[in-house]
C-alpha cells in the first residue's frame, strides 16, 4: 500500500511540475509572439505615416495632420504628432483624453534622432508605443507616435491556472490508473503468487516457479536454486543422520567434504586432465555450455563439486576463451561455483600430435586390446612431450605458495607429468590415475618410448588403476622394461629414494539420489518408439571401436531373426556421441555404424517399426536419464574397457524391478557387477541369447539382481573412490628430497 501511495504521490507531483513548466514556457513564447506582432504592425504604420505627415509638419498644417490621423486611427490604435519641442500637435480623438502632458519617449526620439519603442501604462492600460522622429530640413521637425493596445500581452495567471488544472487532472488520473494496473499485474499479482510458491518450497513441496517473465524470471530461478540447495542439504543431513543411526560407513558427498577438511587441512586439491568438465561452444550467436561425454568427467565432477579446488584442463571449446577471466579461469558450475577450472590453450599442431596422435592413435589402441593397430610417430611423441611440459608449467605456476599440495593427474594423456612436477616440487603429493586398461608387458613393449613413459609415471607417489589385473600388468611391465626394484609385498616400485605405490581403485559414479524432475515417462517413451512396442533396450556410448557397437547391433539383428515374435514389440535405442572425429579410424567406424543401422533396419523394419533407433549426437545426462531409468535392459558390450561408467550409471538410475544389465566380461565393471548378464562381445550368439534372457527374466530375479548391483554401486561410489585415493595419498610422508614412504 505504501508503495502505491508513494507511486501516486510521485506521479501527481511530477505531473504538476511538468504542466507548470510547460505553462511557463507557453506564456513566454505567446508573449514574445504578440510583442513581435505589435512591433511589426506599429513599425509598418509608423514608417508609412511618417512620409505622409512630414510635409504637413514642415508646412505647420495641423488640419492636414488631423485628417491623416483620423483616417488611420482606431479605438485600439492611437496616433499622435508632436512638434520639435515635444509638445503635442494633434492626436486621434480616442487617445487625446488619455495622453499625459509629456511623453519622455518623444524627447528621446527627437534627441537620438531615431525611433524609440516600449510598453507603458496609460490610463491604467498597457500600451505599446512606437515613436519615430519626423524630419524637416535636415533636423527633427517633430515626432510621430503610434499607440497600440498591449493588454493581451499580459496573460492572466488565473485563466492559465484554470486551463492547466484540467490538463493536470486528466494527465495525472490517466497515468495513475495505468500505473495501478501495471503494478497490479506485473508486481502485486506475481509477488503474491511468488510468496505462495516460496511458502510451498519452504514446506518442502517443490513446484515450478509461477513467473517466467524478465522482471521476476531471474529472481525465480535464483529462488529455485536456493530451494534446491536447501533441499539437497536437508536430504544430505537426513541421509547422514540415517547412516549414523545404522552405524554405516557409507561414503557420501558430505563425508568426503569432511574428510578433505580434516585430512587435507583445507589444502586445495589440484586436478589435471585433458578433458575439461565444461566445454563452451558457439551455437549461432549464443554460447552453450556442454558437459562432455566422458567417464572421467562424470566421475571427477562430483568430487570437485564436493571438495572444491582447481581443475586444469585443455580448453577445447570454440567459445572457451570468451568464458574465462584474465587468468584463463572460470567458476564451475557457473551459476554457483564450487571449484575453479583453469583452461590451458593448445595450438592445432599440439592438439593434433599430442591428443589425436600419440594419446589416441598410439596409447589408446596400445592399452585397449581391440585389434586396432597403434600408430607411433616421432612428431606425435614430440608434441606429447611438449604438451606435458606445458601443463607442468601451468600446474607449477598454480602450486606456487601452496605447501605440500595434493595433485591428482588423470589418464594416459599425462604419463610424463608426474616426473616433471616431482622434479620441480618434491613436496607435492602426486597421484596418477590411469583410466584405461594396462596391457601385458609384451603388448606394452611395442611402444618405442616405453621407458620414458614408465619413468614419467613413476614420478607419482601413487599410481591407480581400476582393477588388480591392470596393476599386475603394470608392475610386470616396469620389472621387464626399466631398472627399478619392484616390491611385490607392498605393491610398489622403488627407484633410488623414490617409491611409487600401485593400487587398484575402481572408479565409480555419484549415487542418483532422486528422480530427475520433469523426465519423460516409460509410457511416453514407448509411445515414441512405436505403437506396438512393449520393451526397449538402451545403449549409451562414445562412437569408439573399443565399445563393441557393431557387435551389439549384430546381436540385436540375430535376436530378431532368431525370435521373430519379438519383432514390432521390442526396440533397441542407441545414444551415440561422436568422438575423436579427426582420426581416420573413428571416421571409418562412424560410417560403418551408420551403414550397419541402415542395413539391419532396412532388412527387418515394417511400416511402423524399426529394430534400432539410432540417436547419433551429444546427449546431456538429463536427456539420457529417462532411457537409463525405463529401459528393460542396457547393453555395455566393450571389446575392452578400463571400467565403463555407463554400466554403473545405468545401474544407479534404472528401475529396480525392471532393469537388466548386459555387460561385457572385458570391462573393469564386470569385476564388481557380477549380477549383470556377462557376455563375450565377440560371441554374437551369446549376446543374442542374453537379450532374450533379459526380456524374459522373471520379475523376482530382475529385482534381486538389480537390487544387489544397486547396493554395490551405492556403496562403492565416486566419493569412496576419491576418499580412498586421498586417504592413500595422505598416508604417504613425502620429504623434500622427493622420497615417498609409508
Ligand atoms: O577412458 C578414458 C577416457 O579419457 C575417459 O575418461 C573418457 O570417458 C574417454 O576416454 C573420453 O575420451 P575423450 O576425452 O578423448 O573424449
Amino acid at each position: 500500500m505504501k508503495l502505491i501511495i508513494r507511486l501516486l504521490g510521485a506521479i501527481w507531483v511530477s505531473s504538476l511540475i511538468i504542466i507548470a513548466g510547460f505553462a511557463f514556457v507557453q506564456i513566454q513564447s505567446e508573449r514574445d509572439r504578440l510583442l513581435t506582432d505589435l512591433e511589426r504592425r506599429a513599425w509598418l504604420l509608423g514608417e508609412g505615416l511618417k512620409e505622409a505627415v512630414e510635409p504637413a509638419i514642415q508646412r505647420g498644417s495641423p488640419h492636414r495632420i488631423e485628417r491623416i490621423l483620423k483616417k488611420f486611427g482606431s479605438p485600439r490604435r492611437g496616433i499622435a504628432v508632436y512638434d520639435q519641442f515635444a509638445n503635442l500637435v494633434v492626436a486621434t480623438p480616442d487617445l487625446a483624453s488619455r495622453l499625459p502632458a509629456s511623453l519622455p519617449m518623444v524627447s528621446k526620439a527627437l534627441t537620438a534622432e531615431e525611433a524609440q519603442k516600449g510598453i507603458e501604462t496609460m490610463g491604467g492600460e498597457k500600451t505599446y508605443l512606437y515613436a519615430v522622429p519626423l524630419q524637416g530640413e535636415g533636423r527633427p521637425a517633430g515626432a510621430l507616435v503610434i499607440f497600440m493596445d498591449a493588454s493581451q500581452i499580459e496573460i492572466n495567471p488565473s485563466d492559465l491556472l484554470q486551463r492547466n488544472t484540467l490538463r493536470l487532472l486528466i494527465l495525472a488520473s490517466v497515468v495513475s490508473l495505468l500505473t495501478l494496473l501495471v503494478v497490479r499485474w506485473s508486481i502485486t499479482h506475481p509477488m503474491t503468487r511468488m510468496t505462495e510458491w516460496a511458502r510451498l518450497l519452504r514446506a518442502g513441496k517443490p513446484a515450478p516457479p509461477p513467473v517466467s517473465d524478465r522482471l521476476f524470471g531471474s529472481l525465480a530461478s535464483e529462488f529455485s536454486e536456493l530451494a534446491r540447495s536447501l533441499d539437497d542439504a536437508k536430504a544430505a543431513a537426513e541421509r547422514e543422520a540415517l547412516l549414523r543411526l545404522e552405524g554405516e560407513a557409507l561414503w557420501t558427498e558430505e563425508r568426503l567434504k569432511q574428510f578433505v577438511r580434516s585430512q587435507l587441512n583445507d589444502t586445495p586439491l589440484f586436478v589435471v586432465s585433458n578433458r575439461e568438465p565444461l566445454i563452451h561452444q558457439w551455437r549461432g550467436k549464443k554460447i552453450e555450455a556442454i558437459a562432455p561425454a566422458s567417464g572421467l568427467v562424470a566421475a571427477l565432477e562430483p568430487v570437485m563439486r564436493a571438495c572444491g579446488g582447481l581443475w586444469i584442463a585443455h580448453g577445447s571449446g570454440d567459445a572457451d576463451r570468451e568464458t574465462v577471466n584474465a587468468q584463463d579461469k572460470a567458476g564451475v558450475p557457473p551459476e554457483q561455483p564450487a571449484y575453479t577450472l583453469k583452461r590451458v590453450w593448445l595450438t592445432k599442431e599440439e592438439e593434433d600430435g599430442y591428443y589425436y596422435g600419440f594419446a589416441n592413435e598410439g596409447l589408446w589402441p596400445l592399452c585397449h586390446i581391440a585389434h586396432t593397430r597403434p600408430v607411433f610417430r616421432a612428431q606425435d611423441w614430440a608434441a606429447y612431450c611438449e604438451v606435458n611440459r606445458k601443463f607442468a608449467g601451468a600446474l607449477l605456476e598454480e602450486l606456487k605458495g601452496t605447501e605440500r599440495p595434493y595433485v591428482l593427474i588423470q589418464d594416459y594423456h599425462f604419463a610424463l607429468l608426474p616426473r616433471l612436477v616431482k622434479e620441480a616440487r618434491p613436496d607435492v603429493r602426486i597421484a596418477l590415475f590411469w583410466h584405461i586398461p594396462w596391457p601385458n608387458a609384451e603388448a606394452f613393449g611395442i611402444c618405442p618410448w616405453q621407458h620414458e613413459i614408465l619413468l614419467g609415471m613413476l614420478g607419482a607417489d601413487l599410481i591407480g588403476f581400476h582393477i588388480q589385473f591392470h596393476c599386475n600388468n603394470f608392475l610386470e611391465t616396469v620389472d621387464r622394461a626399466i631398472e627399478a626394484r619392484v616390491d611385490r609385498e607392498r605393491f610398489a616400485v622403488v627407484r633410488g629414494r623414490h617409491t611409487a605405490y600401485v593400487k587398484p581403485l575402481p572408479i565409480s559414479v555419484a549415487p542418483e539420489e532422486k528422480e530427475q524432475e520433469g523426465g519423460i515417462s516409460r509410457e511416453e517413451l514407448l509411445r515414441e518408439l512405436g505403437p506396438s512396442v512393449e520393451w526397449f533396450g538402451a545403449g549409451v556410448d562414445r562412437i569408439d571401436y573399443t565399445k563393441g557397437i557393431l557387435e551389439r547391433f549384430r546381436a540385436i539383428e540375430l535376436f530378431f531373426r532368431r525370435y521373430p515374435d519379438y519383432r514390432q514389440r521390442m526396440v533397441f535405442v542407441e545414444l551415440a556421441a561422436p568422438s575423436r572425429s579427426h582420426i581416420k579410424r573413428y571416421q571409418d567406424l562412424d560410417e560403418e555404424v551408420d551403414r550397419a543401422v541402415e542395413e539391419i533396419n532396412w532388412s527387418l523394419e515394417t511400416n511402423r517399426w524399426k529394430p534400432i533407433v539410432y540417436l547419433r549426437g551429444h546427449h546431456s545426462h538429463k536427456e539420457i536419464w529417462p532411457y537409463y531409468r525405463h529401459a528393460d535392459f542396457c547393453m555395455v558390450t566393450s571389446l575392452h574397457d578400463g571400467m565403463n561408467l555407463v554400466a554403473k550409471e545405468y545401474v544407479s538410475a534404472a528401475e529396480e524391478e525392471r532393469g537388466v544389465l548386459i555387460l561385457s566380461r572385458f570391462t573393469g565393471a564386470a569385476r564388481e557387477l557380477a549380477d549383470a548378464l556377462l557376455v563375450n562381445p565377440y560371441h554374437i550368439d551369446e549376446m543374442a541369447q542374453a537379450i532374450r534372457l533379459a526380456i524374459e527374466m522373471p520379475p523376482g530375479e530382475r529385482t534381486l539382481r538389480m537390487g544387489r548391483m544397486k547396493q554395490i554401486v551405492r556403496e562403492r561410489n565416486i566419493f569412496r573412490w576419491a576418499g580412498l585415493l586421498l586417504e592413500e595419498l595422505t598416508r604417504l610422508s613425502v620429504h623434500p628430497a622427493g622420497v615417498a614412504e609409508v
